[in-house]
C-alpha cells in the first residue's frame, strides 16, 4: 500500500540535496515513517517463507557436513557459492574462514551489520534424522547451520530490495564462535570498520518456533577460563608428613572458590565459578607432585567480571600457601558480558512486531551462557536476540543447545531470515 505518486514542489528549491528531495517526496506521500516501515515489512515474512525450501536444503547440507571452529573451509565455500550470485562486495578469509559481504544500497545512509556463526561442536550426534551428521564426533548441536542459512536468506531478501536501501548492509558470516575466537579475529581483520550498528540472533529450542525473545541490557554472561597448577612434593601415600600433598590443597581451592562467590560478591550480582576438570595422581598409594585444574568463570556485570581475576588469584595463592604448595593461575579473558543497546533493542522489537503477531514476542530470561557477539556490541551499538526453534507444543521439554540429541524446528529458518532482513531494511528505508 505504498504511495509512489511523485510530487513536485511548486517552488522547487535547487539547493536541496538529492537525499533531502527524496525525503520530501516520501513525506509528501502522506505516510509517516512508521507507516512506511509497516507497509514494507508486511510482505517480508511471506517472501521469506517462499525461500523456506531452499533454506531447509542449505541447512540440511550444512548439518550433514559440520566443521569445527577454525576449520570452516567447506562451510564458507558453500555460503560463498550462494552469495556470489547476489549483488554483493565479498571479502573472504576474514579472521580465519569468515566472510564479509556488503550490499550497497542506492542511497546514502548508515551501515548495518547482520551476523551469523558457522561452526559446529565436537559432539557425536545421537539423533535419527535422515540428514544427521556424516562426520563422526562432529555435530551442529548449537544450530549454527540454521543461523548460516538464515543469514543467507536475509542476504537474498535484501538483495532484491537494493534499490530501496539508503545505506549499506554488511553480512558477517563468522567463524570460530564456539571457542570464543572468531568475533575477535574478524574485528581485528576489519569486519566492523565503518559499521554503525550490528544485529544477530540465536535459535532457542526451548522456545516454540514462531516466537522471539528480546531483552534490554545484559542478555548473556561473560566467559573467562582459568587454568591452575598446584605444585607440592610427591611421596609415599603412607608417609604424608614427608610430602606436600597438592591433592588436599586442590580440594581446599575448589571449596574455597565456591565460598568466595557466596561471601565476596553481592547476592544481587550473579557469578559462577565452575571447576570442570581435575588431574592429579595415578596410583592409589602415591602422593603426586602436581595437580592441574581448569574451570570457567561467568558473571553478568562488567564490573564483577573486572574483579574476578584478582579475587581468584588471591584466594588460590593464599590457600595453597597455607598448605605449603605453590599455585600458578592462568586467567584467560574470553568474552565480556553481552549488553544490548537500548535503542537497538527498541528497533528490533518494533521490527519484529511489524513482522509477526505481537504476542509472539516475549521477554528473554538472562543466561550465564556466553556468546562472542558481546565483543561486537562492546564496540558499537547493537542487539542480540533469541528466535524460537522448538516444537509448537511443550517446547520447554526439548533437548537444549549442545545436546547430542539437539534438533531444531526448521520453521525458524524463514522467520529468522525475515527478522534479520526486516531489521536492516527498516533501518535503511
Ligand atoms: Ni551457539
Amino acid at each position: 500500500m505504498r504511495n509512489n505518486e511523485s510530487w513536485e514542489p511548486a517552488d522547487k528549491d535547487n539547493s536541496l540535496s538529492e537525499h533531502e528531495k527524496k525525503q520530501m517526496n516520501r513525506g509528501s506521500s502522506g505516510q509517516t515513517k512508521v507507516a512506511r516501515i509497516e507497509d514494507s515489512l508486511a510482505p517480508l515474512l511471506e517472501e521469506a517463507l517462499e525461500l523456506q525450501a531452499e533454506l531447509v536444503g542449505l541447512r540440511r547440507h550444512l548439518h550433514r557436513n559440520p566443521e569445527l571452529s577454525l576449520e570452516e573451509t567447506e562451510t564458507s565455500q558453500t555460503v560463498l557459492s550462494v552469495l556470489r550470485e547476489l549483488p554483493l562486495d565479498i571479502r573472504t578469509n576474514v579472521g580465519g574462514y569468515g566472510i564479509v559481504a556488503d550490499l550497497n544500497g542506492e542511497g546514502e545512509g548508515p551501515t548495518i551489520a547482520l551476523r551469523a556463526d558457522m561452526d559446529a561442536l565436537p559432539i557425536q550426534e545421537e539423533t535419527d534424522l535422515p540428514y544427521a551428521s556424516e562426520i563422526p564426533g562432529k555435530m551442529h548441536a548449537c544450530g549454527h547451520d540454521a543461523h548460516t542459512a538464515i543469514l543467507v536468506g536475509a542476504a537474498k531478501l535484501l538483495s532484491r530490495k537494493r534499490d530501496k536501501l539508503s545505506g549499506r548492509v554488511r553480512f558477517l558470516f563468522q567463524c570460530a564462535e564456539e571457542i570464543n575466537q572468531g568475533a575477535r579475529a574478524m574485528i581485528e581483520d576489519g569486519a566492523l570498520d565503518g559499521v554503525d550498528e550490528i544485529y544477530g540472533l540465536h535459535n532457542l529450542p526451548t522456545l516454540a518456533a514462531g516466537k522471539v525473545a528480546t531483552r534490554y541490557g545484559a542478555l548473556m554472561g561473560s566467559v573467562d577460563r582459568i587454568e591452575v597448577t598446584i605444585e607440592g612434593r610427591g611421596g609415599h601415600g603412607a608417609i604424608p608428613n614427608e610430602s606436600i600433598d597438592p591433592i588436599v590443597a586442590a580440594s581446599a581451592v575448589v571449596m574455597g572458590l565456591q565460598t568466595a562467590v557466596s561471601r565476596e560478591i553481592s547476592p544481587f550480582d550473579p557469578a559462577v565459578v565452575t571447576i570442570g576438570s581435575i588431574y592429579g595422581g595415578h596410583a592409589n598409594n602415591v602422593i603426586p607432585h602436581r595437580v592441574e585444574l581448569t574451570g570457567t568463570v561467568r558473571t553478568f556485570q562488567p564490573r564483577v567480571q573486572e574483579g574476578m581475576e584478582a579475587m581468584l588469584r588471591r584466594l588460590i595463592e593464599s590457600i595453597c600457601e597455607g598448605y605449603r604448595c605453590k599455585a600458578e593461575l592462568r586467567y584467560i579473558r574470553q568474552v565480556p558480558v553481552l549488553v544490548n543497546h537500548d535503542a537497538c533493542v527498541t528497533h528490533v522489537e518494533q521490527t519484529l512486531d511489524g513482522l509477526m503477531p505481537i504476542e509472539s514476542r516475549i521477554e528473554a530470561a538472562p543466561t550465564m551462557a556466553g556468546e562472542d557477539f558481546s565483543l561486537y556490541v562492546e564496540r558499537i551499538p547493537g542487539c542480540f536476540f533469541w528466535i524460537g526453534s522448538g516444537p509448537e507444543e511443550n517446547a520447554e521439554q526439548a533437548y537444549g543447545l549442545h545436546h547430542p540429541k539437539f534438533d531444531l524446528n526448521e520453521e525458524c529458518l524463514g522467520h529468522g531470515a525475515a527478522a534479520l532482513a526486516g531489521i536492516a531494511f527498516s533501518r535503511l528505508l
